[in-house]
């Protein structure tokens, strides 16, 4: 399979997801080459006249519904958010999820849970029996005290923790944290390492996305799957 293929695979997925889309909907818009594939599917639509609102995950979310003709809503308005769309890195057989390759995590979850509805579209190579292994568990930190904050997610992970660079500098996310990479070679408890993550100070969001899942759309070369599920 050749990353073409699999693109293709991604654009299958985005494409079902537009069919739960509806005209005057206030839209939770994920972040990554899967949701952009959605947001030019969106775009169509508006252009044939549905009335979309949106709150993006990042900048480059943003810019690509600007140019969809999706209006954008304030991050300081009061949401009511009929539906988020968007990737994952990894789903397992409860739609559990790793999300955060691109470094959007903390928005996308604050979107994610703001939203009435929760669809999550992937190819299916993402779809894992457990969580972790072959990508690592994305965690948001606040730079001070970060070598610390690394030492006791190492301790509580019992895994190596590697802070995400870019260039040779520490990637920053857009709201001015630092992500450090989880190598767990499976997590096997999902609930119970977002919690114990969370506890750590310093920590401000991990990349596990547990019980939050509607819609698992599974992007194939012979089509697109829709699973569903009911929020553990
Ligand atoms: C962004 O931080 C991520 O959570 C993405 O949603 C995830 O990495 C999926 O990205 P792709 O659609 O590019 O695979």
């Amino acid at each position: 399979m050749t990353a073409t293929d699999l693109d293709a695979c991604k654009r299958t997925a985005a494409l079902k997801a537009v069919e739960y889309v509806r005209d005057g909907m206030v839209l939770g818009l994920g972040t990554g080459s899967t949701a952009k594939h959605l947001l030019m599917a969106l775009g169509v639509k508006v252009r044939n006249g549905m009335k979309l609102r949106g709150v993006p995950t990042s900048q480059e979310t943003a810019d690509l519904a600007a140019q969809s003709g999706i209006a954008l809503l304030q991050t300081d308005e009061p949401w009511v958010i009929d539906l988020a769309i968007d990737g994952a890195d990894q789903a397992d057989p409860a739609f559990n999820l790793i999300k955060g390759g691109g470094g959007a995590l903390l928005k996308e979850k604050i979107v994610a849970a703001a939203a009435k509805q929760f669809i999550v579209m992937v190819d299916y190579t993402k779809q894992v029996s457990v969580l972790g292994g072959s990508f690592p568990l994305p965690v948001e930190i606040v730079p001070f005290g970060w070598r610390s904050t690394v030492r006791q997610i190492e301790n509580v992970t019992q895994s190596r923790a590697l802070v995400r660079e870019r260039g040779r500098a520490p990637f920053r996310t857009e709201t001015g944290n630092m992500i450090v990479d989880v190598h767990l070679a499976a997590i096997e408890h999902p609930r119970q390492m977002e919690t114990a993550l969370n506890q750590i100070p310093g920590v401000v969001e991990t990349g596990l996305f547990v019980g939050r899942t509607d819609l698992l759309i599974v992007g194939k070369p012979a089509g697109a799957e829709v699973l569903t599920a009911s929020r553990t």
